[in-house]
């Protein structure tokens, strides 16, 4: 991997002491040296360089961004409180250019020890979306309707499947037979993120990754919803993730759909605080029995 530090290095050891991976040290005219071995790639030490000496992977540092123009905290927080799910939207594609600087902030978003594996399947076009939403609800029509064990099985609908599903359809039955567009909201696009499956942090990389995306995507006037009910299709229909090209060794990690939105919110909402606690010095000796039960809640559950 290329690595160059070059002679505007002041020796601070900055870059050494931010190293997560302990991959740096200083040789002996005290020039930080890199182990590649131990390498995370996350560039943390060209980034906390202050005179721009060090480059990495074979990146100039002088092309990086620097950290000004950052929004206003009370301009973060009206963000994040007028963030919307949609749930309904403009049948038509969004512009392309928003598109492309969605997809383009993705690279930024934090993975576990930087993996950086995510997958993302984008539907970019409102007829390719048209076309997974007429036949992801048609086989959702066929578990909902069709009662014949026999014909299920052929169409690689098995009881678990069908238990599965009907749980999370259970309010939206009626409306979903009565033909409401209850799993995709009318959206006319969708991006699913996979995540290799030993990635360090599979349960989690892709849902920091959409929530970047929400957030970004109601800056730039693009309306979003978090879709439980697609990636339920998703994990349960094997077709659906062939179809969307998720790669060999990956699993879905979560669905959004998004588009330009029909609607609007003149206010936000108001939510019932979340439980929170300040926790006090002095670590309790728990006994036996609440160890169990927190195991059991947080590695069996
Ligand atoms: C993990 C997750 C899954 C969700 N799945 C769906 C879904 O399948 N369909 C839907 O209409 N909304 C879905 N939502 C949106 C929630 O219902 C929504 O966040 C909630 O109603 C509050 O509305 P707000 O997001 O506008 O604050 C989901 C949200 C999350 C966080």
């Amino acid at each position: 991997m290329e690595f160059n530090v070059n002679d505007k290095c002041i020796h601070c050891g900055k870059c050494i002491n931010d190293c997560m991976g302990k991959a740096l040290k200083f040789d002996e005219n005290r020039i930080p040296v890199l182990d590649e071995t131990k390498c995370i790639k996350c560039q943390h030490c060209m980034a906390i360089c202050p005179v721009g000496a060090l480059s990495i992977m074979g990146k100039n540092p002088d092309e990086s961004e620097l950290p000004d123009n950052l929004p206003a905290p009370e301009q973060v927080l009206n963000l994040i409180k007028n963030r919307r799910s949609i749930r309904h939207y403009k049948h038509e594609n969004i512009d392309k250019e928003k598109l492309e600087k969605l997809k383009n902030m993705l690279n930024w978003v934090p993975t576990g020890v930087n993996n950086h594996g995510l997958h993302f399947a984008f539907i970019d076009d409102v007829e390719v979306m048209d076309e997974f939403r007429d036949y992801t609800n048609g086989k959702m029509l066929r578990v909902l309707s069709c009662c014949d064990k026999r014909n299920k099985i052929l169409m690689g609908i098995t009881e678990p499947v069908v238990k599965f599903l009907t749980k999370k359809f259970a309010r939206y039955k009626d409306s979903f037979l009565k033909g409401e567009d209850i799993i995709f909201r009318g959206a006319p696009h969708m991006v699913v993120v996979s995540t290799p499956v030993d990635a360090p942090c599979a349960d989690i990389d892709p849902t920091i990754a959409l929530s970047y995306f929400e957030l970004y995507a109601r800056s730039l006037g693009i309306g979003t919803c978090w879709c439980g009910l697609a990636y339920a299709m998703i994990k349960v229909f094997p077709e659906l993730c062939e179809h969307l090209e998720i790669p060999e060794n990956y699993k879905a990690g979560y669905v959004m759909l998004f588009g330009n939105p029909d609607t609007s919110y003149p206010r936000a909402t108001q939510p019932e605080p979340c439980r929170m606690i300040s926790v006090k010095k002095g670590i309790k000796n728990s006994t036996i029995q609440e160890k169990a039960k927190r195991f059991f809640w947080n590695f069996v559950r």
